[in-house]
């Protein structure tokens, strides 16, 4: 493909996250499913699953950089160490930068040589509201399990399915 090519695709890239970001991507979607992925957003973006922990004050340039304020989130939220959505890698209290979670749900289940398990998006969504979040993880079958997958699901639309394969 030739440079212009490339800038192409990648406008077309940063169109379709836009898109996705605002929720219009998804008009494709059955209106419950899109329903769905937009609650598992506000989840991601707002809910603190009863913590009363609150971000350190390093992670309020993140809240700037995803158009959120820092009093919108008092408490910790996925969106604290996951910035933009979970588009982009997210970063730690401590500056540690992580993974984006564009293909997470193209990678699990995964297999823990550490727990000697294998987790599914479910089990990490679970361990990151108890361990990140420090909150009540949400039940496997429940409604906001079922809408923070979907919502992770359509991050990695598009993405080669690679089960126990690597982070992007
Ligand atoms: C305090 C920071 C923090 C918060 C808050 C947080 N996570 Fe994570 N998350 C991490 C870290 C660190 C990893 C990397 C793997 C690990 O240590 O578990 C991770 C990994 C993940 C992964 C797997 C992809 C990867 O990079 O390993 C998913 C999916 C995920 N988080 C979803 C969520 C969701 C959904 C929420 C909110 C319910 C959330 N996280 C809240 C820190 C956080």
């Amino acid at each position: 493909m030739d440079k212009r090519g490339i800038a192409r695709r990648a406008r077309r890239g940063l169109a379709a996250a836009a898109l996705m970001w605002t929720g219009v991507g998804y008009a494709a979607l059955p209106p419950v499913l899109a329903q769905a992925v937009a609650r598992g957003a506000h989840i991601f973006k707002d809910d603190s699953f009863g913590s009363h922990v609150r971000p350190v004050a390093n992670a309020a340039s993140a809240f700037a950089d995803m158009g959120s304020s820092p009093v919108h989130a008092r408490f910790m939220t996925c969106a604290v160490c996951h910035v933009h959505g979970g588009l982009t890698r997210g970063v730690l209290a401590d500056g540690r930068h992580i993974p984006s979670l564009r293909n997470a749900a193209a990678v699990f289940p995964r297999y823990s040589a550490k727990s000697h398990r294998i987790v599914t998006l479910e089990d990490q969504i679970q361990h990151c509201v108890k361990d990140g979040i420090k909150g009540r993880p949400p039940a496997f079958q429940g409604a906001t399990m079922v809408d923070l997958v979907s919502y992770l699901k359509s991050l990695a639309a598009g993405q080669r399915m690679a089960i126990g394969g690597a982070f992007k």
